[in-house]
């Protein structure tokens, strides 16, 4: 990965004649395609009927593309079985929760715990390997497609059998698990682990403990099939670099864990752009890619190059957005930039899903777009060893957003991604580049920490907080946090469990409030501003009151409170607060407010002027320029992406190089809509 920004699409040429395959090589060509994903749907091709192998059309395929210098990103194919595989052996076809069995006729279409599944997915891999793992072509593997996209559950007798042992392995005994589970309520006591199933259709809520391990285990098993292929995979040869393609904010599976087995993170990113706030959003989706293994690179694996197909009505990306959304992932830290797909399908559920080559061909104005964008690429060089500076981590848990979301709560639409965006909003808008860190790992590379709703949380989790405070740090944490402990157990007291020492206060209650009620919120000096949803009731603490609830039932409750611990300090907000209350306390908060941000001093000699830089409505996300740095020891990158409609000018630090402009840059810069300019500058000097 050590090359220019790569740039490609998954290619499927099985589902085109041979002659369109040399088409497709001259085109790659000019539209700059340096990497290609092949072999993610081809099962069928390779293993046409049991045990009978045909391999001959993917050697032709891989020494066409190594002879024309494109890199190939080798997928396994296991994410879609062969219509015999399911013929035969019907027992591999998933069940749902009410115990109908999925027909074949799609695609993933399999159970991960079905021994005879896991059987044949093995060895079309080792047949793989055999047959190309030496091909110098191959850059990387790609394991499956998108683990638990569209069958996330399976509910089987296989996965019942699976799971207990996954529970006697986890409890030992089976007075552990109705410990555990607290299976004195309801009467739901288990005399042998033979008694437990999944969570299959019941007649009201499900034991939620039981939901939340059958959401830990179902994660287990489908990294349990990705280590078996990886290990195949790696026995060709460890030193090719391994991947498999998240989607981001992904519910079913834990991706901080699966990333950490990866050599490359990879993700494919589909937040519609017709949404107005696509541009935070889809910094959000690079942003915690980016973070899952802080270690390794990572690269997006799919966008669309203009709409999907899968949305009840899919808006079209405007012309220039494409662009200006993969120059984003650039400057949030990505090796690579690919579609999902090179060449639009003719048939098949897909066929009017955009790709890089149209079904009207290099006619489209997706073309010139997608070539465009290749060939700048291309003459860029690399951004490698330049690091996405980041000072502020949010909080994400996925144990967390299990429970949180796990039903039968005071508001069941309480949602992580709802949190994740509420208290991210305000720094994106100003500016504020920020990783995603899960509660325990080591934070003492950040400044500050945003902890939106962390409802479940252990108690070695809640001291890792609490000592990035006293050690310094800057922690917000929202209502709704230090709730449960990992069995979703309540801890009793006032509300908060080993977060406490951070919420300075006594939260003795929680109040959903009526839908569409507004209550104001007034701060120290007399002034207002409101906040939904949810109110914590609370008394005073250690903490000192920032902001009292001033209408409504609760009128006179303190509702903001911040906490001097050690060297550090800690604010807990007991409601959700407006844009304008929430920027309040970010802006308290050093570390917040000093973020590099548009319209701030940047740290370059002079600093940035705030004038003209901040666009139309004060850096709203659909009006504001986008500035991401990255650095390395001796070169920084300034991306600078104008969100808005109109033109902005654009004041700058002095002594920069425009790189897709390739000119010296005066002091001002004007940036038409989607446009976006690239400034480097020797040593670090933005700061950030
Ligand atoms: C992804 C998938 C691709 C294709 C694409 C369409 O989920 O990996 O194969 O289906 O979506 O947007
Ligand atoms: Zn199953």
């Amino acid at each position: 990965m050590s090359k220019r920004t790569r740039y490609g699409g998954d290619y499927n040429p099985e589902q085109w004649p041979r002659e369109v395959w040399d088409e497709d090589i001259r085109l790659m060509g000019e539209a700059g395609v340096d990497l290609v994903t092949v072999g993610v749907f081809s099962w069928a091709e390779l293993e046409p009927a049991e045990g009978a192998y045909s391999f001959g059309w993917l050697h032709e395929l891989l020494d066409l593309l190594g002879g024309a210098g494109i890199g190939v990103d080798m997928s396994t194919p296991t994410a879609s079985p062969p219509a015999w595989l399911s013929a035969r052996y019907p027992e591999i076809l998933p069940v749902d929760a009410r115990g109908a069995r999925y027909s074949p006729g799609s695609r993933q279409h399999f159970c991960v715990c079905n021994p005879v599944y896991l059987d044949h997915a093995g060895r079309i891999v080792e047949r793989l390997v055999s047959e190309v793992g030496d091909h110098q072509a191959i850059e990387m593997w790609h394991v499956h497609n998108e683990y638990a996209c569209h069958v996330p559950y399976c509910y089987c007798d296989h996965h019942a059998a699976a799971f207990r042992a996954w529970l006697e392995r986890r409890y030992e005994s089976v007075d552990a698990l109705n410990e555990a589970w607290g299976t004195a309520f309801w009467s739901q006591k288990y005399g042998t682990f033979a008694e437990v199933l999944p969570p299959r259709m019941t007649p009201t809520f499900i034991n939620p403990s039981q939901e939340l391990d059958y959401r830990r285990f179902s994660n287990d098993c489908f990294l349990d099939e990705f280590r078996l292929e990886r290990e195949i995979l790696k026995g060709a040869g460890p030193e090719i670099p391994v991947t498999t393609n998240f989607m981001g904010f992904f519910k079913p599976l834990d991706y901080f864990e699966w990333a950490s087995e990866l050599d490359v993170v990879s993700t494919d990113n589909y937040v519609d752009p017709g949404d107005p706030e696509w541009p935070m959003l889809s910094a959000m989706h690079w942003d915690l890619v980016r973070s899952l293994n802080k270690d390794v690179p990572w690269m997006v694996m799919e966008q669309t190059s203009l709409r999907v197909n899968w949305r009840e009505h899919n808006a079209a990306k405007s012309p220039g957005q494409m662009r200006a959304m993969s120059y984003q992932a650039v400057a949030r830290g990505a090796a690579g930039v690919l579609f999902f797909q090179w060449r639009a399908s003719r048939m098949g559920a897909e066929k009017f899903h955009s790709a890089m080559l149209s079904h009207s061909g290099t006619a489209s104005p997706v073309w010139a777009e997608v070539a465009r964008l290749g060939k700048e690429l291309a003459g860029l060089g690399s951004f490698e060893g330049a690091a996405v500076q980041a000072r502020v981590a949010m909080v994400l848990s996925w144990p967390n957003w299990w429970a949180l979301e796990g039903g039968a709560k005071p508001a069941n639409d309480l949602h992580m991604l709802d949190q994740l965006v509420w208290m991210g909003r305000p720094l994106y808008n100003n500016g504020t580049t920020i990783d995603f860190c899960r509660p325990g790992e080591p934070l003492g590379r950040y400044d500050a920490m945003i902890v939106p709703s962390l409802y479940l949380i252990t108690e070695a989790e809640g001291a890792n907080l609490v000592s990035f405070v006293s050690n310094g740090g800057t922690a917000v944490v929202s209502f709704w946090s230090g709730i449960v402990d990992e069995h979703d157990a309540v801890y009793l007291g006032p509300y908060g469990g080993p977060l406490r020492p951070l919420m300075g206060c006594d939260v003795l209650e929680v109040a959903p409030q009526r839908q569409g009620e507004v209550l104001e919120v007034e701060w120290e000096d007399g002034t207002r501003t409101t906040a939904t949803f949810w109110a914590d009731v609370a008394t005073e603490g250690e903490g000192h009151v920032l902001a009292r609830i001033a209408s409504g039932p609760w009128a006179g409750r303190p509702v903001v409170f911040e906490t001097r611990l050690g060297k550090g300090v800690a604010y807990y907000l007991g409601a959700r607060l407006d844009n304008a209350g929430l920027s309040r306390v970010y802006d308290r908060a050093p570390a917040l407010a000093d973020a590099p941000a548009i319209g701030r001093s940047g740290g370059g000699p002079e600093g940035y002027a705030a004038e003209g830089y901040v666009a139309e409505g004060g850096g709203s996300t659909v009006g504001g320029i986008e500035r991401v740095v990255r650095a390395s020891s001796t070169h920084s990158f300034e991306f600078l992406i104008n969100h808005s409609s109109h033109d902005a000018e654009v004041e700058i630090a002095p002594d920069g190089f425009d790189l897709l402009a390739r000119s010296a840059l005066a002091r001002r810069l004007v940036l038409p809509p989607s446009g976006v300019a690239i400034v480097r500058r020797a040593e670090s000097a933005t700061g950030g």
